[in-house]
């Protein structure tokens, strides 16, 4: 048997017989030429069949070949500029691995419903695979962005004692008998706990949220990346967070042309992602709204219809900083210049894609902060730990959560996030 390749690597294997081993994607025949598009996982390729090449017995086996039948074909590769990949292969033979009867996706359209019960194969399209490549790409570009600037990975623990964000929107957890543990929503106070040790730090992993709003922006099970730096601003985080998604932005852009261009991805949208990205604070947001007719007062937060009007404003991501103490979680720091103001940033993709990032400097003084914590009504021994960051030499610090799925959505131009993660959970999925 000639050497297995990859269909990604076929380009090296130009005149030579390989062996693929895949599945049938799709099959079209006409009397004497079956074309198979077969995929390996890594790739899509046509295999050209003639009787004349393979013989009449195998050529009428062919004629049988259903869809995800696992094959593997032999055949030579052929350099063809019409073909997708531009490569075919002129196949010389087949034997079927194991077959595929009925199989539930075919080619005419389906509901999203009947899709996502069957999102375990409905991965293997070239959509939905081209989808999580840019996913890969976009995690991966995360991890190089820190890792390439003396950051230190430091997960943080997914059952925790207490809330980050909240109390309205934690997944309770049996912890043995006795105790109740909750998903962990953010690892950001870990984090600062991490900063303080390590000095530039992040976290990514999955975080949870019981979120009852049916929207396109929201997963109950998420994954987010937290960069938490200590003696760092405001500035500082807004600094990171722009050079953040432009370097995730131009990572896709270089090394995921052709998914892009699979999901039919208007990439023009996306090479203006350079920084500096305007910045504006959220006084100015409300004005902005304001001025184009939206119903908002000053000191509500934003709805999805404000973030899409606002992002909508600005052709890359725009940075709202200072928004109302009131509306923002417990560990803000105040704005020394307006104290109702807490030094925080959201960053607001473009195309109504709304939030991607939030972040801030955090509260790095004990006694407010113990304040800010009963003002909530939040269980003081479950944070006395979080405490001790302001009793043993506390310092200004800031970071931020970004969102994967988020991002991902909007890079690539979907409908809803549900598509950006490889099994998505929401108000009404948990299967499969
Ligand atoms: O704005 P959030 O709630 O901020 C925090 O959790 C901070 N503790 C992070 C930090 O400063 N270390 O969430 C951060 C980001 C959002 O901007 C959004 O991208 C994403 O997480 N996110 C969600 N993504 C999908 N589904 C949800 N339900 C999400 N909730 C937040
Ligand atoms: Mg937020």
């Amino acid at each position: 048997m000639p050497p297995v390749a990859y269909i990604q690597d076929i380009a090296q294997f130009d005149g030579q017989d390989v062996t693929l081993r895949g599945w049938l994607h799709n099959r079209r025949s006409s009397g004497k030429i079956h074309f198979l598009i077969v995929r390996d996982g890594t790739g899509f390729i046509q295999v050209v069949m003639s009787k004349a090449d393979i013989g009449e017995q195998l050529f009428a086996r062919a004629d049988h070949l259903t869809q995800e039948t696992a094959i593997v074909v032999t055949g030579r590769v052929r350099a063809d500029a019409r073909a997708k990949g531009g490569f075919e292969l002129t196949g010389s033979g087949f034997t079927v691995v194991s077959e595929s009867v009925d199989y539930p996706i075919t080619p005419k359209e389906h509901g999203v419903d009947y899709l996502m019960d069957r999102r375990h194969l409905w991965i293997r399209s070239q959509r939905q695979q081209a989808v999580l490549r840019v996913r890969h790409e976009v995690i991966d570009a995360v991890r190089d962005f820190f890792n390439n600037r003396g950051f230190i990975l430091a997960d943080t623990p997914i059952f925790t004692p207490s809330a980050c964000e909240g109390t309205t929107t934690l997944f309770p957890v049996q912890y043995f008998e006795d105790t109740t543990a909750y998903l962990t929503q953010s690892g950001q106070l870990y984090n600062e706990a991490n900063a303080m040790a390590l000095g530039k730090t992040y976290c990514f992993g999955p975080t949870f949220r019981a979120e009852k709003s049916k929207t396109r922006r929201h997963l109950t099970e998420f994954w987010m990346v937290e960069p938490e730096v200590a003696y760092a601003t405001l500035d500082d985080a807004m600094d990171l967070a722009e050079h953040l998604v432009e370097s995730v932005v131009a990572r896709v852009l270089d090394k995921r042309r052709p998914e892009l261009a699979q999901l039919e991805r208007d990439t023009s949208k996306l090479e203006t992602v350079r920084t500096p990205f305007p910045r504006i604070s959220y006084t100015e947001a409300i004005e902005r709204l304001k001025g184009a007719g939206l119903p908002v007062e000053w000191g509500g937060d934003f709805g999805g219809t404000d973030e899409t009007v606002l992002s909508g404003q600005f052709d890359r991501p725009v940075l709202v900083h200072r928004y109302p103490a009131a509306v923002k979680a417990f560990y803000m720091k105040p704005d020394p210049q307006q104290l109702d103001l807490a030094l925080c940033v959201d960053m607001l993709a473009p195309e109504g894609y709304g939030e991607i990032i939030g972040g801030g400097q955090r509260l790095d003084d004990y006694d407010l902060l113990l304040q800010r914590i009963k003002d909530h009504q939040l269980p003081q021994e479950a944070f006395e730990w979080y405490l001790d960051l302001r009793r043993y030499g506390s310092v200004p610090h800031a970071g931020f959560g970004m969102g994967i799925e988020r991002v991902v959505g909007w890079i690539c131009g979907l409908e809803h996030v549900r598509e950006t993660i490889p099994y998505p959970r929401l108000l009404y999925r948990l299967y499969p």
